[in-house]
């Protein structure tokens, strides 16, 4: 598929939300998950290669702790392994085939430690949405290490200038309340695939800086409401055209999507 239509901008529509947002409007979906085996660094040349700047990835734990990306609870889908993904020393998960399901050019292609993916990021200077996917059972576990993890990968350059902190998501309040409490300053999002009555109230506990809502749940008042809440609204995932044109006129402050040549993420 070619490009079709450049965008306006890589900042994104201008949001009368106060909270300072450092992260490029664009973002590709599970590294640049469909030209190459999501989660995967070949999924990240992709998408860099392509000209993105901005990344979403699911990050979860191994058995012995290592943060690894991965998007489902088992292994079958995306591996030539099978069984949950957290039963796995990483030394095992390690030498996995995570690339061969996607295409025979990408059989071999492992799946990626975290530290592999801030290497590839930091150098490149790219800018993660990490989203912290527990096994379940491993909620608070996840949140914790995934923390410190970043604190320790991404500190010193944040310090620098040089790097922005990931924004961390998830589904899990219970993660984001564990990441929270192991290191207060790194930005959390709510995920959210449903509107429960409470939902805001819980980003709100979490002092989240954004919501990251399905797509199909924004509405203008929603958006507003939000923003005037001072959260920043992001949407997943948005693959159609007209589609990403009327949330862009919602003023959203970041779109996930997994048409990596058909948006085009600067200007
Ligand atoms: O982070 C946004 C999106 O990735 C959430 O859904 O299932 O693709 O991880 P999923
Ligand atoms: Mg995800």
């Amino acid at each position: 598929m070619s490009p079709t239509r450049p965008l306006l901008n890589d900042t994104g529509p201008l949001a009368d939300a106060t909270t300072p947002w450092p992260y490029p409007f664009w973002i590709a979906h599970r590294g640049a998950g469909q030209h190459a085996p999501e989660n995967t660094l070949a999924a990240f040349r992709a998408g860099a290669a392509l000209g993105w700047r901005a990344f979403e990835c699911d990050v979860k734990l191994s058995a012995d702790g290592v943060p690894y990306l991965l998007h489902d609870d088992t292994l079958e889908r995306t591996t030539d392994a099978a069984g949950s993904a957290g039963a796995l020393a990483w030394a095992d998960l390690a030498r996995l085939d995570a690339g061969g399901w996607h295409s025979r050019r990408h059989a071999g292609e492992p799946p990626p430690s975290l530290d592999a993916i801030a290497v590839f990021c930091l150098r490149n200077g790219l800018v993660l949405n990490l989203e912290l996917k527990p096994v379940p059972g491993d909620e608070e576990r996840t949140g914790h290490v995934v923390a410190h993890a970043v604190r320790q990968r991404w500190g010193e350059a944040v310090r620098d200038g040089v790097g922005v902190w990931p924004l961390l998501s998830s589904f899990e309040p219970r993660t984001l309340a564990a990441a929270r409490e192991a290191v207060p300053e790194l930005p959390l999002a709510l995920l959210l695939d449903t509107l429960a009555p409470d939902c805001f109230d819980i980003a709100e506990r979490l002092d989240c800086v954004a919501v990251v809502l399905d797509e199909s749940l924004l509405t203008a008042e929603l958006v507003r409401s939000l923003h005037h809440d001072g959260l920043r609204v992001l949407a997943y995932t948005v693959n159609d055209a007209e589609r990403a044109d009327l949330l862009i006129d919602l003023g959203l402050d970041g779109l996930i999507t997994d048409a990596v040549d058909m948006f085009i993420p600067s200007a």
